[in-house]
């Protein structure tokens, strides 16, 4: 089952354009990655996946089904509780780790404190900080490593019970461990949700998602089952990409 489709779509910041006439199916609860070239154009579809392109300075043309109803249906507010994103370098707030992970359930309207206590602690597992954390939830999050800071963002992008998790480059400011870490939990939440994950990393890549998609100045060149595509690419420039020769 197909959870995101796009239609030809195309984005263009200004009148330059940067994605061309993508078609493609994000399938639910799977990992897919998206792979390419620095300038491509991954971080303005992810932008684009969840609506938040236009306040990034750029607009989309074609269309964009979330559970087969064209996106533009849905309150923007409603998308991004159910397409949450999370970048490339950490974020928290600059609040403690309890106040990171309570305030967007606040936002959308939970005020009941028990609940919000459960959710901290739900989301601290999810995200396996609990056994290091949970005791210093008061503690500001910008403290945390940055390995648990990013941790600490998906689960805030958690909180507010999503279907897509659109992650860009979570890792690229992370060490090996870290990675690693991050990959393991990202294994286990696929179960429960849909993984988009833009990658520079093609081990990852091949690590962990189950669909891959090659971008390639702006167009959609392959997409199909990850092993697929690693091991028998159909288009040269794919099979050049995975073997290194572009950047
Ligand atoms: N906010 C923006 N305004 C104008 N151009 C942008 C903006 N964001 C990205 N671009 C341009 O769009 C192209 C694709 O960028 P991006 O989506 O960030 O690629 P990637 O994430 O693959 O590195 C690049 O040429 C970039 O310079
Ligand atoms: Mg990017």
């Amino acid at each position: 089952m197909d959870i995101l489709t796009t239609n030809n779509l195309s984005v263009s910041y200004g009148n330059r354009k940067v994605l061309k006439d993508l078609s493609m199916n994000i399938m639910e609860n799977k990992i897919t990655a998206i792979i390419g070239p620095s300038g491509c154009g991954k971080s303005t579809l992810l932008t684009t996946l969840n609506l938040m392109i236009e306040e990034n300075g750029g607009n989309f043309t074609g269309k964009i089904f979330f559970k087969d109803k064209d996106i533009l249906s849905y309150e923007k507010d409603e998308i991004r509780r159910r397409i949450g994103m999370v970048f490339q370098k950490p974020t928290p707030f600059p609040f403690s780790i309890y106040k990171n992970l309570t305030y967007a359930p606040k936002y959308y309207g939970i005020k009941d404190r028990l609940k919000l206590n459960s959710i901290v602690e739900d989301t601290l597992r999810k995200v396996g900080l609990f056994d290091e954390i949970n005791h210093d939830i008061n503690t500001k999050a910008t403290k945390l490593s940055g390995g648990q800071q990013q941790r600490l963002c998906i689960g805030r992008a958690l909180t507010v019970e999503p279907e897509v998790l659109l992650l860009d480059e979570p890792c690229s400011q992370l060490d090996f461990k870290n990675t690693a870490n991050i990959e393991d939990m990202l294994l286990k939440l696929s179960r429960d949700y849909t993984i988009v994950i833009v990658t520079h990393n093609l081990s990852q890549a091949k690590r962990i998602s189950d669909y891959t998609a090659f971008i390639l100045d702006g167009e959609l060149i392959e997409y199909g089952e990850t092993e697929e595509i690693f091991t028998n690419p159909k288009d040269n420039r794919t099979k050049e990409y995975i073997e290194g020769i572009y950047g």
